[in-house]
């Protein structure tokens, strides 16, 4: 459980690698009247994410750093969490993997949203795979990061039926939109105002 302190809202930062969507949903939710969390920056490792648009347009401040270095990349990560005071980071679709030192140096404090009902279909192409395991059901799970790969510690999951003929484009399309009221839902289990 992450406390606020004095009735403020929770500073977190979003790291994010592509289009975005997850970052648009949790900026929403914490513009909500009651809603414990403020987003005050945005990460990312590519200039070309689209999601970076939303800093922009909500006037957060984002920061792209190139991850050829990823230790020096992690440390000027690490410069602007201390700076702006950020007591939770949530990734959403980042797509690079955190160093051990980042992430004990943060333990308890990460969360990653995967699209899968985990333990089940770790890592990339999750919905291909599960279509072709004949799986019934698909899903997404909010989860506490650790130094193994979504292997940490599951804070909500929510299942989403596989249905005749779903490719792993509509799958996903349909998982996301559960994806987006997942996050504020496990946000809102860990952080108390
Ligand atoms: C989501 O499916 C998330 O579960 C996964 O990457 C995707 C990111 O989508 N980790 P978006 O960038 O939030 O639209």
């Amino acid at each position: 459980m992450v406390q606020s302190t004095g009735n403020k809202k929770v500073k977190c930062a979003v790291f994010i690698s592509g289009t975005g969507s997850n970052l648009k949903s949790l900026i929403k939710f914490s513009k909500k009247k009651n809603s414990p969390i403020s987003i005050e920056l945005i990460i990312s490792d590519n200039s070309k994410a689209n999601g970076l648009k939303f800093g922009k347009i909500f006037k957060i401040s984002n920061h792209v750093f190139n991850y050829k270095n990823k230790i020096s990349a992690e440390k000027k990560i690490i410069y602007e969490i201390k700076k702006n005071k950020i007591k939770i980071i949530c990734l959403a679709g980042f797509m690079k993997i955190l160093s051990k030192d980042f992430i004990k140096s943060f333990k308890g404090k990460i969360l990653n949203i995967h699209p899968s009902l985990l333990p089940k279909y770790k890592g990339l192409n999750t919905h291909e795979r599960a279509i072709s395991n004949n799986e019934k059901y698909s899903g997404c799970t909010v989860h506490f990061v650790n130094s193994k790969l979504d292997s940490g510690k599951i804070i909500l999951q929510k299942k989403v039926r596989i249905i005749k003929g779903d490719t792993a484009k509509s799958l996903a399309k349909r998982v996301l939109t559960h994806e987006h009221k997942l996050y504020p839902k496990a946000i809102s289990k860990i952080v108390s105002l």
